[in-house]
């Protein structure tokens, strides 16, 4: 299988995790592409979903699934996600498609975090793949320095801007050993909206896509 197929596999999978008649929170990228695109089949089942973008938004909407507002929800009993990188202990890296300000919020209000992800995603440390870090504009060049004061070497993302109207540095170089101590150092940089550790709430599950099928990871 190839990497689009585990993606599939994966998305399919976590459709068994949907709570029927409860609302759904949804994430970004091509995995969370596919899992839309699978979950279609059961939008009966769900009041609507939480997106953590305008892209899964409208993907949402043109099944016929429909969106709510997070602040007219109290409760997500499942957040269906995909990851750039995981480690196995469900930290990762997020932020890739550059939607990891809303990810992180959807995430903290749902009471589960199922991240669906082929195995290429799965690394023993965290960093290979650069770290997003979204910043108010005005604060760009000072928040530059400071992440390079921590060792990273932060690039900005070219001609993007996020749901929220700011940037992104991707920060490259960073050998991430303790990524709950990092996460809350970087975005205790004024200027810093979030960076794309997701450790301090990592994943409840990981449905891991492999040649020999999906394998369930649960947090330790
Ligand atoms: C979006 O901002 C990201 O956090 C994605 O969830 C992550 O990049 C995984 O994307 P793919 O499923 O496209 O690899």
């Amino acid at each position: 299988m190839n990497q689009d197929e585990l993606k599939r596999v994966v998305a399919r999978a976590a459709v068994t995790y949907v709570v029927p008649g409860s609302v759904l929170g949804v994430g970004t990228g091509s995995t969370a592409d596919y899992f839309i695109d699978e979950l279609a089949a059961f939008k009966g089942t769900i009041p609507g979903a939480v997106a953590s973008s305008q892209r899964s938004a409208e993907r949402l909407r043109k099944h016929g699934i429909s969106v709510l507002d997070l602040n007219d929800v109290d409760d997500i009993p499942v957040y269906v996600d995909g990851a750039d990188e995981i480690t196995d202990r469900l930290h990762m890296i997020k932020g890739g498609g550059g939607a990891l300000t809303r990810e992180k919020i959807v995430a903290a209000v749902a009471r589960r975090f199922v991240c669906i992800a082929d195995e290429s995603k799965l690394v023993p440390v965290l960093g290979s793949f650069p770290l997003p870090v979204e910043v108010v504009p005005m604060a760009r060049a000072y928040v530059a320095r400071e992440l390079s004061r921590l060792g990273g070497q932060p690039k900005l993302r070219e001609g993007f801007t996020t749901d929220n109207g700011n940037v992104i540095l991707d920060v490259s170089g960073l050998n991430i050993l303790d990524p709950a101590a990092l996460e809350m150092s970087i975005n205790n940089i004024a200027g810093v909206v979030t960076n794309g550790l997701f450790a301090q709430r990592g994943a409840d599950v990981l449905l891991l896509g492999t040649a020999s099928g999906v394998r369930t990871i649960t947090h330790p």
